[in-house]
């Protein structure tokens, strides 16, 4: 609920309200629940709402015994985006500055325009921090690169007979943002490049968990992480699944949390000929059967959910929270995130991410397959970015800020798309992929992709120690 319709609600009743009292309804789980209550617990002395009388309200409302959820960073409700050229100028510009000014605390980097052709200049070693705008190989096998910023574009060329460094460069894909220092040619026109620095995680990186919030006695409390669940298809395993919400009735562990990062539903349309896969063919319906399962996760266990290519929101990415019409559907209690989406709970930053931009990513760096799904989520990291090529597989909606950065390092990177699991620590970041909760379709025997279905990833948030459990 946006915060200009808070205060239309209390108008439209004939009170005023202060900017506090909305900013306290609006931080609430459901404004618009709230809303009403508030609206009813007051009488004829009010003029002006306060904070005061939310609480009053609030009171009214019996007390869930649910843990918080903190919302860092989320698409939902701040799109900005028509798709104008002059957007797509703005987006790429925020993808640089963001980017290049992480690299920048590592290199001392010239602007582009400095580096003049033509003219003779004598630098041995030059520093410059550059978007990838052409990356191929030449005729005598070296790597050429173009490098572009705001000033202007430049091309660097990699040898191959530095191992590492061809490695490096070998992994550069379109619209990455890279640090490179290297010589200049005689002429001014080349750089011949020494050192590749990439956004990355920052090697001392070392994570500290803030201060715990949640009463939850001695034992920390759990997440269980799943992703691409497919209600609705015919190779929807319902049994593994009902297997796997029982246990969340049943586990010994304190599971306080479940997080689902998109595919809910197997949706309609998504692919052509999908409609003869389809166990449900209305997708309100598949959203009805979801709710259905969830409804039996125990209710002190907080249900987040993201939305994935198969959801019914727009498919361009960021992707917004499901709309209210399918938020309705389910317990009242779940709490409704975009993709991507940066949470905490307990402490934990997870940032969940469906992980369209794997398949461009597997299909691009050598030696990435789909079987090992965390090896593309590092290369995320890497980049700081979770989905850097534009133009590919992810239709990329360019938004004043770019929504894919990775400014806030995660404890968590959990994704699925791939409905391949794995679980893999990067520089201190805990990298899952959830796998599915579907078993082989069609479309996937047809390009020999085998999923690893039915497994859930369970995440001890004092420790972040975390594995993954199988239910078939
Ligand atoms: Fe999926």
């Amino acid at each position: 609920m946006h915060e200009s319709l808070i205060v239309e609600e209390f108008a439209n009743a004939g009170y005023q309200i202060s900017p506090d009292a909305v900013a306290l309804i609006d931080s609430c789980q459901s404004p618009t629940t709230l809303v009403e209550q508030v609206l009813q617990s007051l009488d004829d002395s009010v003029l002006v709402v306060c904070r005061e009388h939310i609480r009053s309200g609030d009171k009214k409302s019996p007390e869930k015994p649910l843990p918080g959820v903190n919302i860092l960073s989320d698409i939902s409700n701040e799109s900005t985006c028509v798709g104008e050229y002059a957007e797509f100028v703005r987006y790429f510009r925020d993808r640089y500055t963001r980017l290049s000014g992480i690299i920048r605390g590592r290199v001392t980097a010239r602007p582009i325009e400095s580096l003049q052709a033509g003219r003779r200049q004598e630098y041995n070693s030059v520093s410059i921090i550059g978007m990838v705008s052409d990356t191929k190989i030449t005729s005598n096998g070296n790597r050429l690169l173009e490098l572009e910023d705001p000033t202007g574009s430049f091309p660097v060329l990699v040898r191959p007979s530095d191992r590492d460094l061809w490695d490096t460069a070998s992994g550069i894909v379109h619209d990455e943002v890279i640090g490179v220092t290297g010589s200049l040619t005689r002429d001014g026109r080349l750089m011949i490049v020494k050192s590749i620095v990439m956004p990355d995680i920052p090697n001392h990186h070392n994570q500290q968990l803030g201060a715990k919030e949640t009463g939850s006695g001695d034992e920390s409390s759990h997440a269980v992480l799943i992703s691409d669940v497919h209600v609705g298809s015919n190779t929807f395993l319902e049994d593994a699944f009902c297997e796997f919400i029982d246990y969340l009735g049943d586990c010994s562990e304190p599971v306080r949390y479940l997080i689902i990062a998109g595919d809910l539903v197997d949706g309609v349309g998504v692919y052509p000929g999908q409609e003869h896969e389809l166990k449900i063919p209305d997708v309100y319906e598949q959203y009805k059967c979801a709710a259905k399962y969830l409804k039996k996760v125990p209710k002190n266990i907080r249900i987040i959910i993201a939305p994935g290519n198969h959801d019914a929101v727009r498919l361009a990415e960021p992707q917004p929270a499901l709309p209210e019409k399918i938020r309705s559907i389910f317990r009242d209690d779940v709490v409704f995130v975009g993709n991507p989406a940066l949470i905490e709970i307990d402490g934990v930053r997870i940032l969940i991410y469906h992980g369209r931009s794997m398949d461009d990513l597997i299909a691009t760096i050598p030696n990435m397959s789909y079987q090992h799904p965390a090896q593309a989520m590092i290369e995320m990291l890497k980049r700081r970015h979770l989905a850097p090529m534009y133009g590919g597989r992810v239709s990329i909606a360019p938004e004043t800020k770019d929504h894919f950065v990775i400014d806030r390092i995660p404890h968590i990177l959990h994704c699925g798309h791939v409905h391949t699991v794995g679980l893999e620590r990067y520089k201190g970041v805990t990298v899952v992929n959830a796998g599915t909760w579907q078993s082989q379709t069609e479309f996937q025997r047809r390009v020999n992709l085998v999923p690893v279905p039915a497994y859930a990833a369970i995440v001890d948030l004092g420790a972040l120690d975390t594995r993954m459990i199988r239910f078939a």
